[in-house]
């Protein structure tokens, strides 16, 4: 049922913000929602450098925070909604450096590079037409050689066939696996990419965004229209 209502949600910043001040988003630091970011968190921590730096793109209430393993040195979360940054700065769990940032990903230009971009449960309120544009950025900003994309799904959105084969249009997985909360019987698909990553400049931009629009034109025909935003089932 939730599925089917999110169809309808907007991603506007007054949205998110409304619907953070009112509450509805508090399950997403629920337990049952833990295996996937226990998930996120082993990728990370198999990366095994010391000082991983890591850009959480849409972190919401900030949930993955206390899950980051040790070698996370330095962790930026950034969401659309101020209301969900301003819940982010009140938690007193995890340790580190850590900084939450009010801005859309389309507007943020920082200055370090990050070893890894994790996109939890938000890739699908991007328009499908988007993504690959959305992942040409995030390759501008990973530290050349050693980046990696990680990327979580949940198996009940209506989009996530779109989303992953976009996302396969523009980059190879290599690891892909499940997290599943056996209590609600929710799961969740979770794949890590490693990539090159660009330098960040427009010619490196515009290169990836043009081999994405290739391998585009190999899909197959089928893949669903776009039916509008989805965000994960509460059930
Ligand atoms: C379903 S929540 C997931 C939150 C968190 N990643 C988690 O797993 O608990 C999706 C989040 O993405 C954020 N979001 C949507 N579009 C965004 C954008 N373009 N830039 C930054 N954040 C965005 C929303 O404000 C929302 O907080």
């Amino acid at each position: 049922m939730a599925s089917f209502l999110n169809l309808f949600w907007r991603n506007d910043k007054g949205r998110w913000d409304r619907s953070y001040a009112e509450g509805h988003w508090g399950f997403l630091d629920s337990i049952e929602q833990g295996p996937r970011h226990r998930v996120i968190a082993d990728l990370l921590r198999a990366r095994e450098d010391a000082a991983s730096s890591v850009l959480d793109v849409g972190c919401g209430t900030g949930a993955l925070v206390p899950h980051l393993p040790d070698n996370v040195s330095r962790y930026v979360g950034i969401d659309l909604s101020s209301e969900a940054i301003r819940i982010c700065r009140g938690r007193k769990d995890g340790h580190g450096d850590r900084t939450f940032m009010a801005t859309s990903f389309d507007d943020y230009a920082p200055v370090e590079s990050f070893e890894v971009i994790v996109f939890n449960e938000m890739l699908y309120y991007y328009p499908m037409r988007r993504i690959p544009e959305v992942i040409a950025r995030a390759r501008g900003l990973l530290t050349p050689g050693t980046g990696s994309i990680i990327v979580s799904i949940h198996e009940r959105s209506l989009k996530k066939r779109a989303v992953w084969r976009r996302l396969r249009a523009c980059m190879v997985p290599t690891e892909s696996t499940t997290a599943v909360d056996p209590g609600t019987g929710n799961a969740w698909r979770i794949e890590r990419y490693d990539v090159p990553g660009t330098t960040g400049g427009a010619a490196d931009v515009e290169h990836v965004l043009q081999s994405s629009a290739e391998s585009m034109r190999f899909l197959r025909s089928g893949d669903p229209a776009d039916p509008g935003d989805t965000s994960p089932s509460k059930e």
